[in-house]
């Protein structure tokens, strides 16, 4: 509508004005990824978001997106200002997986090697030996269990166990879940199947076991996008955020894309896969953090010692990808 489209306007402007660049994932809603397109900026997974954020030239990043992603930013760019439409735009990984309780279960196991997913708090990635995003942890447990390394695993206990089964590595595990992964349901999800025979299954590893298994494809946002071009099926059945769609069916017109089944009481929902978290990086939001008074609602800042020790498992991730 007219009104957005003055609001985009009005970005715009302020992005260019602000030497600043929109850094958005795929989870974020279709008019906030179009505008991180339109204006120069990225779309991307976790890891490309990150890498992104590092190398752009500009002297600010938003980050349209959830905290851990703001914070990811600011800790690989110490020199550039963050900003996310909203700082209440948090995780269920990040918010189970708190740094008090995580530090001891560490400690408990010193001989460990501790590896986190990137959906953390900068004190938990601190306290990690690794951080992963999902288009990477396979690659990095792999390497770890074959050089020996008896690895903790924290927080998301479905992509721990898909690991396992994938490495074959045993991994201790932290007790977290994904709220929007978590309701995908493996009974109805067979019952679309059956439904659409011809459907290709596209499953994100946040996904329980059972959702896994029915799965053609399984990996993070962008591998999941990039199946849906390379699989020769028109139609495709997908479990993971519906934000993912707007990419999807922006790389293949012609293909049809179907949200796998959520929810309890036998009903199936066919659209709650949308992470209430990422639904808050909204247009007014976006202008607010761009000329926001009262920073404290909008900045990330980090503090200089944990940004150094959370700096060295990111690192290792990032050049291990490289
Ligand atoms: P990726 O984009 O790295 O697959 O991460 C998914 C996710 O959970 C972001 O919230
Ligand atoms: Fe966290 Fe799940 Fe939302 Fe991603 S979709 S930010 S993993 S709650």
């Amino acid at each position: 509508t007219e009104d957005k489209a003055q609001y985009k306007e009005r970005i715009k402007k302020l992005l260019a004005e602000k030497d600043a660049v929109l850094v958005a994932h795929y989870y974020t809603d279709p008019e906030i990824q179009a505008l991180a397109e339109e204006t120069g900026g990225c779309v991307s997974d976790s890891l490309e978001m990150a890498r992104f954020g590092r190398d752009h030239p500009a002297k600010t990043l938003i980050v349209a997106g959830v905290k851990f992603m703001g914070e990811t930013a600011k800790i690989l760019s110490p020199e550039k200002r963050v900003f996310m439409p909203t700082l209440e735009a948090t995780c269920s990984l990040d918010l189970g997986c708190p740094e008090k309780e995580f530090t001891e279960f560490c400690d408990a196991h010193p001989d460990h090697t501790v590896v986190v997913y990137a959906n953390t708090s900068a004190a938990v990635k601190a306290r990690a030996d690794w951080v992963v995003t999902s288009s990477i942890a396979l690659e990095i447990v792999e390497h770890l269990d074959a050089e020996g390394h008896k690895i903790i695993w924290g927080p998301d206990k479905h992509l721990g166990s898909y690991i396992e089964q994938q490495t074959g590595a045993e991994m201790l595990k932290w007790n977290g879940a994904c709220i929007v992964h978590d309701e995908f349901k493996a009974k109805h999800l067979r019952e679309l199947k059956s439904m659409y025979p011809q459907a290709a299954v596209l499953v994100h590893p946040e996904s329980p076991a059972s959702v896994i298994e029915l799965a053609d494809a399984v990996g993070s946002t962008s591998q999941l996008i990039k199946a849906s071009q390379t699989l020769e099926n028109d139609m495709f059945i997908v479990a993971t955020d519906k934000g993912i769609f707007y990419k999807m069916q922006q790389l293949a017109p012609h293909k049809t894309f179907i949200e796998a089944p959520t929810g309890g009481n036998g009903a199936t929902c066919r659209s709650c896969a949308h992470c209430p978290w990422m639904a808050m990086n909204g247009l007014v939001a976006i202008e607010n953090a761009l000329v926001a008074d009262d920073l404290s609602e909008h900045e990330i800042f980090v503090d200089d010692s944990l940004r150094e020790r959370a700096l060295l498992p990111l690192d290792r991730m990032l050049n291990f990808a490289a």
